[in-house]
């Protein structure tokens, strides 16, 4: 069945010629459809095309609109999101469960932030870290792309958030439970909370993202997280440029078999294992990371692994945890570039304590094995200065295998120091260790 819906649609299908409506329509759909990327070749074409219709008015909510267009192309269609459309989404959208369809999105996705209190009894749980989400998208075979913009008005949410720290902030863009698909070219901008949250997914491609997000007063854009993977497997982060106030990308609980590549972080906290270990029932797993060619500028940190100690600590209302199991696995960080970051390389079994003499007696139930950190160059500023790096683990028991291979990270003024403490410092390649500690970064 055929869906063309919008007014401007309509209007423009009337000048072309009428013989066989239906196949003559559906003919010239196709020919508004952006050609799919090159990753999303391998899924089977689409054979129909819908296209989503918008008020365009900033305020009338479009959801439904936008989940009837999703629904008449499910199994096969490709929907269009037209080019100069805002599609203002105004109510939570439940798009999961969906199987081989693309959103083409070319105009802008937009989520209003003028009634905060209905987002916070009406957007999606996560069940992690208290995450929530405008929509939710999920399924088999999906492919979004386009060169439009999601735009999340983040900066009413970054300045309530200074008074209210309980206040729910939604994730931008949240993929839950999805098999095989990719995510590539659309802008992100102004996300309340995290950028992207990856979960319970497997075999997706993100790609030729560009994600910006700062405050344009004194509120900091805070969490606003490039990635977040959370319990999927076989995920691929490349080719994107990101400007925001947290992690580039971050591994939590469960992610395996991850690649991430050519990304252009500026003002992140660098790409981070972790947090994990946060909760005592509960075991987490990151293993098989490959992290390679990036760049990383203005950042508080360059390569970092970050987990709990096993006591419990409350270091602010929206930080606590500990006593949580687990394993980190075959971590391997290779090429990085750093520019104006605090410390380039981390590992901290004592995130959320600010005693590291608590976390010594007290070691983290999450081990740290093999990983690699090679061919990384560049300069930290003077906030650990002269120290560029912390490598420091709870016990000689909690960690092994660290390796460190080409590395060259130094201060401003030269210095190379790097503490050191229950690492195995004959394969640190030669890093300047010492025991001197200035503590982990809490950014
Ligand atoms: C359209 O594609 C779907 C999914 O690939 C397929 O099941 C369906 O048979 C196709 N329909 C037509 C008319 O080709
Ligand atoms: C979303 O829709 C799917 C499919 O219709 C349904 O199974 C699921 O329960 C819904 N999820 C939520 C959180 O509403
Ligand atoms: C905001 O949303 C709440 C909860 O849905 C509702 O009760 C209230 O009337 C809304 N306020 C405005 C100004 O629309
Ligand atoms: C992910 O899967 C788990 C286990 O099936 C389920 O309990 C959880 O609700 C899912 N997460 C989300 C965000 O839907
Ligand atoms: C969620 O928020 C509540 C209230 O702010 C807090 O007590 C709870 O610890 C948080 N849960 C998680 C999993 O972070
Ligand atoms: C990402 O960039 C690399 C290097 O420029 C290129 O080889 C690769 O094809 C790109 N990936 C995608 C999905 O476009
Ligand atoms: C490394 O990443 C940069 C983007 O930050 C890209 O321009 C360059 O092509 C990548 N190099 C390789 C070898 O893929
Ligand atoms: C980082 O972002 C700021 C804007 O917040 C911009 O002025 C600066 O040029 C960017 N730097 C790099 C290296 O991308
Ligand atoms: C992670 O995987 C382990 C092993 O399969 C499982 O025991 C644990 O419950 C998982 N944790 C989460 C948060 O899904
Ligand atoms: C380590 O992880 C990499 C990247 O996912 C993978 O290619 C490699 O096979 C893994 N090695 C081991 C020993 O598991
Ligand atoms: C962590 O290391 C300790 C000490 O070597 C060992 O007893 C424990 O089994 C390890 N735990 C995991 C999850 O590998
Ligand atoms: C290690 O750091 C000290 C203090 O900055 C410096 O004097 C020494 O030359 C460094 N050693 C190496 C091998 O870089």
């Amino acid at each position: 069945m055929l869906t063309f819906t919008t007014s401007s649609l309509a209007a423009l299908l009337l000048l072309a010629p009428v013989a066989s409506s239906v196949s003559v329509a559906e003919n010239f759909l196709e020919t508004l459809r952006t050609p799919r990327p090159f990753h999303a070749q391998s899924s089977p074409n689409r054979n129909r095309t819908c296209v989503a219709e918008s008020h365009n008015d900033l305020k009338t909510d479009d959801a439904e609109n936008i989940l009837k267009a999703v629904q008449d192309c499910n199994n096969g269609g490709h929907v269009i999101f037209a080019e100069k459309q805002t599609y203002t989404i105004a109510s939570p959208l439940n798009l999961t469960g969906l199987s081989s369809v693309d959103l083409d999105i070319q105009g802008t996705l937009s989520f209003p932030s003028d009634n905060l209190t209905y987002w916070q009894a009406n957007s999606f749980d996560l069940q992690y870290q208290n995450a929530t989400s405008f929509f939710i998208l999920g399924g088999s075979d999906i492919n979004v792309y386009g060169s439009g913009t999601v735009q999340g008005n983040g900066q009413v949410w970054w300045d309530e958030y200074v008074n209210n720290k309980k206040l729910k902030r939604p994730v931008l863009f949240a993929i839950v439970g999805l098999e095989g698909g990719s995510v590539s070219s659309i802008k992100l901008r102004n996300s309340p909370f995290w950028h992207n949250i990856i979960a319970n997914s497997s075999d997706v491609v993100y790609s030729g993202l560009d994600l910006f997000s700062t405050s344009n007063n004194g509120n900091f854009e805070k969490n606003t997280d490039g990635w977040d993977i959370y319990r999927s497997e076989r995920i691929t982060i490349e080719n994107s440029t990101i400007t925001n106030g947290d992690d580039c990308v971050s591994f939590k609980p469960n992610s395996t078999s991850i690649l991430v590549q050519n990304l252009h972080c500026n003002g992140t906290h660098g790409i981070s294992v972790g947090s994990l270990g946060q909760y005592p029932s509960r075991i987490d797993y990151v293993e098989d990371i490959l992290v390679r060619n990036i760049s990383m500028y203005n950042s508080s940190e360059g390569a970092r692994i970050k987990v709990w100690p096993d006591a419990y600590s409350e270091k602010s209302a929206s930080l606590t945890g500990g006593g949580g199991r687990g394993l980190v696995r075959n971590v391997t960080y290779d090429g990085m570039f750093l520019d104006n970051v605090d410390y380039g390389l981390t590992i901290t079994q004592c995130y959320g304590q600010d005693d590291e003499e608590e976390c010594f007696q007290h070691p983290s139930k999450l081990n740290i094995t093999d990983v690699t950190f090679r061919n990384i160059r560049g300069r930290t500023n003077r906030v650990f200065s002269p120290i560029v790096g912390h490598l420091v683990c709870s016990s000689p028991h909690t960690c092994s295998g660290i390796l460190a291979e080409n590395v060259d990270i130094r201060t401003i003024n030269g210095s190379n120091l790097v503490t050191c403490r229950n690492v195995d410092e004959s394969t640190l390649g030669g890093l300047n260790c010492t025991d001197w500690s200035k503590g982990y970064n809490p950014a």
